[in-house]
């Protein structure tokens, strides 16, 4: 049986107190309607109707392909805005209806399904979500006779002292009949409060109809974290984390103090990687079995190959390779890609360069737009002067060059195979393979006898 999904995401989000669209707001990584739209798109098979205000582009551009979208021009009530996506729904001819609300981003996709499963065994003109907790939050409470059939909802405001008393909660993840609710909708009165349209209502149409509501209760309040302010938006992104932290656990990666590690849901950790405390796996990163993360990392679309370590660091587009270490305080950016083996130390920043396998760079030193051989040696205060005021510059470093203390390579600049350039060398030529310069500008010594230090 077909399920086409409905998300409600037409509201302000007043009480997030920003110009930003409540469904835009990031979590993990991903804006909570990307995570509704993919849970939906997941549960069913197919992409949702989305339920949009007016003036929502970034909200239509943040659901990605194949979404279908309904204005609600005005908001006038969950019941209005499902009323709104009907004719979208009918032209995909679904037999069944399943509605959300856009704020709910931790709603796990399985209870979607779980949810449209119950409805079509049971036939029943409603079939629903709810969580039984101790805590109302400000949900519609569920109310059921003495036979304990459910009978309607009752939006907390409108509660009498003993509605407030039940502790079973509307979380708002509904399926529906689909032959039944398109007339139904037609059937709701304004709610004489607000003059809305409350979707809710449809329970006790159901109910008077002699259709059948049938609710599926949790206990699982984290699954129901609906984000209305600020506070709500970091208690879903603690819960996220201990939900992730806890997978990646359980594949085998450690972390001292899973508390303090954010990992995004598009990372991915191997088996015994070590995560230490503060430490952020954002974007797509990647990392290898055996490296150790942390403390005090930043890595956003990192590749980290086996057997690394990286410390106090900041790397961002960029890549370690096998047995390759950073930090403390390395910056990686802008596709930095450091070769197996290599040691990069401390306040190093390496920008769009490649560095060979085995190179050393041990102290505060800048790379951009550099390509090093193998076992080069960059020493402490090197930099590539690779802007000349108007482009970029390319460096180049050959095998086993020895780049000594503060020079400046002014670029374009070559420096050959086991070349050599001498402390406070400012090299505005390129230097032959082998050949030593020193100096300001640099220039070549006579060439050493081996065995000698490099030190003149
Ligand atoms: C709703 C339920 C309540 C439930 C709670 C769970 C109703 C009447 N009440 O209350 O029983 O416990 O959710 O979170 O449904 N929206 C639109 N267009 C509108 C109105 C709302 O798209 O005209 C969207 C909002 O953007 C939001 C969602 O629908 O994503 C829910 O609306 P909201 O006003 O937050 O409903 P609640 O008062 O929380
Ligand atoms: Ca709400």
């Amino acid at each position: 049986m077909t399920t086409i999904a409905i998300i409600l995401a037409a509201g302000k989000g007043t009480r997030m107190v920003s110009d930003l669209p409540k469904v835009l707001f990031p979590l993990r990584g991903k804006t909570l309607i990307a995570r509704a739209v993919s849970a939906a798109t997941q549960a069913f098979g197919q992409p949702p109707i989305v339920v949009v205000g007016l003036m929502s582009d970034d909200v239509r551009a943040a659901c990605g392909t194949g979404v279908h979208f309904a204005t609600q021009v005005q908001q006038l009530g969950t019941g209005h805005a499902v009323k709104v996506a009907a004719e979208s729904a009918k032209a995909l001819s679904a037999e069944a209806v399943a509605v959300m609300y856009g704020d709910m981003p931790l709603l796990p996709s399985e209870m979607m399904t779980a949810l449209a499963v119950e409805r079509a065994r049971s036939g029943a003109a409603i079939a629903m979500l709810t969580l039984v907790a101790d805590n109302p939050r400000g949900f519609g409470r569920v109310v059921r006779n003495d036979a304990g059939a459910v009978e309607a909802i009752v939006e907390e405001v409108a509660a009498t002292a003993e509605q407030l008393r039940i502790r079973e909660l509307n979380v708002g993840v509904y399926c529906f009949d689909a032959a039944w609710l398109w007339p139904a909708l037609e059937r709701i009165q304004p709610n004489p409060r607000k003059g809305e349209y409350f979707l809710t209502d449809l329970v006790a149409i159901a109910v008077a109809d002699g259709r059948q509501v049938v609710a599926i209760p949790s206990n699982d309040a984290e699954a129901f974290i609906g984000i209305n302010t600020r506070a709500d938006l970091a208690d879903a992104d603690a819960a996220l984390r201990r939900r992730i932290n806890r997978g990646w656990m359980l594949k085998g990666v450690s972390m001292v103090d899973p508390g303090s590690v954010y990992i995004d849901d598009d990372a991915d950790l191997a088996p015994d990687v070590t995560v230490l405390p503060n430490t952020h796996v954002l974007g797509a990163t990647r990392i290898g079995t055996g490296s150790v993360i942390g403390p005090n990392c930043v890595l956003r679309n990192a590749r980290i190959g086996r057997g690394c370590v990286v410390q106090q660091s900041s790397i961002e587009d960029s890549s370690l390779d096998d047995g390759a270490d950073a930090g403390p305080f390395a910056r990686l950016r802008g596709g930095a890609r450091i070769g197996p083996g290599s040691h990069i130390g401390n306040f190093a920043e390496i920008k769009n360069s490649t560095l060979g396998p085995g190179v050393k760079m041990g102290h505060f030193s800048y790379l951009g737009d550099a390509t090093v051989g193998a076992e080069a040696n960059i020493s402490a205060g090197v930099v590539t002067c690779n802007f000349d005021g108007q482009q970029k510059q390319p460096t180049t470093i050959g095998d086993g060059a020895f780049v000594g203390c503060d020079t400046m390579l002014v670029a374009p600049v070559t420096i050959g195979a086991h070349a050599l350039t001498g402390a406070g060398a400012v090299v505005t030529h390129d230097v032959a393979p082998g050949e030593r310069v020193v100096g300001v500008p640099a220039r070549p010594l006579a060439p050493k006898s081996p065995g000698t230090p490099n030190k003149e």
